[in-house]
């Protein structure tokens, strides 16, 4: 049997609105490690051997763009203009492929990463019938939300995949379903497999890769271009917060210090459990991404935190941080107090902080000393407790 032809369509006729910025153009013509998005993308497929043909759809403004960006390559690839939304796009690359390919792979531009390995993946899955969809397992728990914010239920996450491109396709196939869908005016569908899946083609999963991330938001290309730029940044985005907290005692018979519970003759009193160690940190980690302190994020007058678990304050100032692009270098908590001793729960409060951050224990400290008998913690009134953490965030400190 002759080998199979294999075309090609990169969509790279998006607007990249996400990614900001819009004087430097849309994402897939911004350099990455000295080159354009679009060309990286370009190379992966036209040097592979499994692929006949590549097809790239651009917007009908981006011409020049396109030129300067992929240089030569503009002339071994076919151009075509792309529409409005991807589906558009889609079939506007499917309609110009006449001489008709045997399968087609409908591919990101916005994804340079892709491996030959994944290609290849893809390749050997296909057949004349079923379509293939390269995916991850997601390792998150995944949580629905209520329009005010609130978490409605967690979801079953041991079937979700998060789909990738680029999706393989019996050709005729595809394009039926395609025309078929933009004949009935169904044009709201975000990837090719899910007009496979509403046109009855059994779509088939293969293991994707986790280097193969769409490029979407700004810290998406710094860290593409860190990544292949090979040299560190001259200036790393390296910041340090700090955090300050204090608690007093009340009646009790335990207290809780960096989320371990410990036997004591008093209680430290407050709104939350009172873990001053987790507080202060709390605190330092907001700071280095300016997002604020902990009371901005979890009013003291909000009953819903009356007795919650410090943890979740501590929780949520990561996800802040990671959000904004950071990775949590270390965390360093200093406990002042004249009892109770902390030093036999040291190990327990270092593993219990690394595992909230979710980072290796070496990289979160604590500490404790007395206060020599002085002042409110010297007279045993409560505890005190500082804190400082240094994150690192993609790209330079600015001039
Ligand atoms: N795409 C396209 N034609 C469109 C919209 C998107 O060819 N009308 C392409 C994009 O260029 C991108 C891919 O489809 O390579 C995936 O889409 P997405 O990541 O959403 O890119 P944009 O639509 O450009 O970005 P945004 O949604 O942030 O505006
Ligand atoms: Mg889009």
């Amino acid at each position: 049997m002759a080998t199979p032809q294999i075309a090609a369509i990169l969509l790279a006729a998006g607007r990249g609105a996400r990614a900001g910025s819009p004087d430097d153009g849309p994402k897939q013509y911004r350099n990455i490690g000295g080159k354009a998005v679009l060309a990286r993308t370009i190379e992966a497929f036209l040097s592979h051997g499994a692929i006949d043909k590549v097809l790239c759809l651009i917007h009908p403004d981006d011409r020049e763009l396109f030129e300067n960006a992929v240089g030569n390559l503009a002339r071994i690839v076919t151009v075509v203009e792309g529409g409005s939304t991807r589906q558009a796009s889609t079939l506007n690359g499917l309609r110009a492929l006449d001489a008709a390919p045997d399968f087609v792979m409908v591919h990101d531009a916005a994804r340079p990463f892709v491996s030959p390995e994944l290609l290849y993946r893809i390749v050997g899955a296909l057949d004349d019938k079923h379509g293939v969809l390269p995916a991850l397992t997601v390792s998150d728990t995944i949580k629905t939300a209520t329009p005010d914010g609130m978490v409605a239920a967690t979801v079953d996450r041991s079937t979700l995949h998060a789909a990738q491109t680029p999706q393989a396709f019996p050709f005729a196939r595809i394009l039926a379903a395609h025309e078929k869908a933009a004949s009935e005016n169904r044009m709201d569908f975000t990837d090719d497999s899910a007009i496979a899946e509403w046109a009855g083609i059994e779509v088939r999963l293969v293991v994707g890769a986790a280097e193969n991330i769409k490029l979407t938001w700004p810290k998406d290309i710094e860290m593409a271009d860190l990544k292949l730029s090979g040299a560190p940044a001259p200036f790393p985005d390296v910041r340090t917060g700090t955090g300050y907290d204090v608690h007093c005692f009340g009646e009790g018979d335990h207290v809780t210090l960096c989320g371990v519970e410990i036997p004591f003759d008093k209680t430290l009193s407050g709104h939350s459990d009172a873990d001053v160690g987790l507080h202060a940190l709390t605190d330092a980690l907001l700071a280095t991404c300016g997002a604020g302190d902990i009371g901005t994020h979890f009013p003291p007058s909000d009953p819903q935190w009356k007795g919650a678990s410090s943890h979740i304050f501590l929780a949520h100032a990561a996800q802040c941080v990671r959000e904004a692009g950071g990775r949590i270098a270390n965390a360093d908590i200093t406990i002042i107090a004249e009892a109770p001793k902390v030093g036999p729960h040291r190990d327990a409060m270092t593993a219990r902080i690394a595992d909230i951050l979710n980072v290796a224990q070496d990289r979160v400290s604590v500490k404790a000393t007395t206060n020599e008998k002085l002042g409110f913690v010297g007279r045993e009134e409560g505890i005190a407790a500082i804190a400082s953490a240094s994150v690192i965030y993609p790209g330079s400190v600015p001039q």
